[in-house]
């Protein structure tokens, strides 16, 4: 069902990750905390060595991290951002410097389920924003209408395939719109169904994050490929020396660690397997929790989201038991961030004292 808006503030997100708080909550010591709360991955690309002279210059225009970012991602435009948020953050300036109509006359689309902040960006900005649980087709669109795919969605690992992708894409295009695509977490689908290569198309904006597949959420760096034009208006709205040097000069590695790469999208696969596998057993075959048919398990490679009838007392528990995930924003599910070996140990003997008490 697809429903309007209805002007809630919705400046204090919730996301994963600030254990400081859980600690303060639940008066429980940092150590002693499993955190799987956020979509990032436990094993993170190994830092180099920095030369000194990155850390005491200036960041400037790497173009040898551009060159690595179109290799890896397969766009021949591409620009560096601070993390892929702080292009959410900007896209409503740039459509209102583009357009000259009033925000509140344009309709954004975005996914009824998934990361708030896109619609935290055009709510904040006057657009009219709409929710669809299914893509919206041509009959509901309008003029300059825009919109918004999670591609998988985080949290719940819907996956839009390449095909309806475009044929959307065409739609937009006809009616002088915009398709945003978020594939902050695509690096670990195979076969990809991004749309990246389309970028030159003046419809499309794809943005990627490198914080989660190579587990760098800290350094704060992302990517937005999009036509050259558009790419030339939001460096005019940045601000200089966003990207800081270290992060552009550890992205490059990253991104052209190829041989990195093979082996993290295999190390991801089968620990994402072996999570779902002891959320299976936890919660859909163990006699005394099975609520029946509305338990489901869903995710990707980089998280798995448990759509459980108790969430928020099965959340509350395991935080008791100092186990961390993400209690989704509808409060009907449980994500969980992929544990690795050591973390998985924890988690199984966790989870059998959930089934025991
Ligand atoms: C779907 C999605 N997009 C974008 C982001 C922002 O990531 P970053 O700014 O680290 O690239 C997140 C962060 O959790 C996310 O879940």
């Amino acid at each position: 069902m697809m429903s309007q808006h209805d002007n809630k503030n919705t400046t204090a997100l919730v996301h994963g990750g600030q254990l400081n708080k859980m600690v303060e909550r639940y008066k429980i010591p940092l150590e002693q905390w499993l955190d799987l709360s956020t979509g990032i991955s436990p094993n993170s690309y190994p830092i180099p060595a920095i030369p000194q002279y990155i850390w005491q210059q200036l960041p400037q225009k790497s173009e040898g991290l551009l060159a690595a970012a179109k290799h890896y991602y397969g766009t021949q435009s591409i620009s560096v951002t601070s993390g892929s948020q702080a292009v959410i953050a900007r896209l409503p300036a740039l459509y209102l410097n583009h357009i000259k109509k009033p925000s509140s006359h344009i309709e954004v689309w975005l996914p009824e389920v998934g990361y708030k902040e896109h619609e935290r960006a055009w709510h904040d900005a006057g657009f009219t924003v709409k929710h669809y649980q299914h893509l919206p087709t041509y009959e509901d669109l309008t003029l300059n209408a825009i919109v918004v795919v999670i591609n998988p969605n985080n949290p719940t690992g819907e996956l839009q395939q390449q095909q309806k992708l475009t044929a959307l894409l065409t739609t937009l295009e006809s009616l002088s719109g915009w398709l945003i695509i978020d594939e902050a977490f695509m690096d670990v689908i195979a076969p990809s169904q991004s749309l990246i290569h389309l970028t030159l198309n003046k419809h499309l904006f794809v943005l990627r994050s490198v914080g989660k597949f190579f587990g760098l959420a800290g350094i704060r760096i992302g990517f937005l490929s999009a036509h050259p034009f558009w790419i030339n208006k939001l460096n005019q709205l940045s601000s200089p020396w966003e990207v800081n040097g270290p992060a552009q000069f550890i992205a490059e590695q990253a991104l052209n660690d190829h041989a990195w790469q093979l082996a993290q999208r295999q190390k991801l696969t089968d620990l994402s397997i072996k999570l779902e596998q002891l959320l299976t057993k936890t919660f859909l075959h163990h006699p005394t929790k099975s609520d029946g048919p509305s338990i489901t398990i869903k995710g990707c490679g980089l998280f798995k989201t448990i759509v459980y009838p108790q969430a928020t007392e099965l959340y509350q528990k395991l935080c008791h038991q100092g186990l961390y995930v993400r209690l989704c924003d509808e409060n009907n599910a449980l994500r969980f961030g992929i544990p690795d070996q050591a973390q998985y140990q924890r988690l199984e003997r966790l989870l059998a004292e959930h089934c025991h008490s």
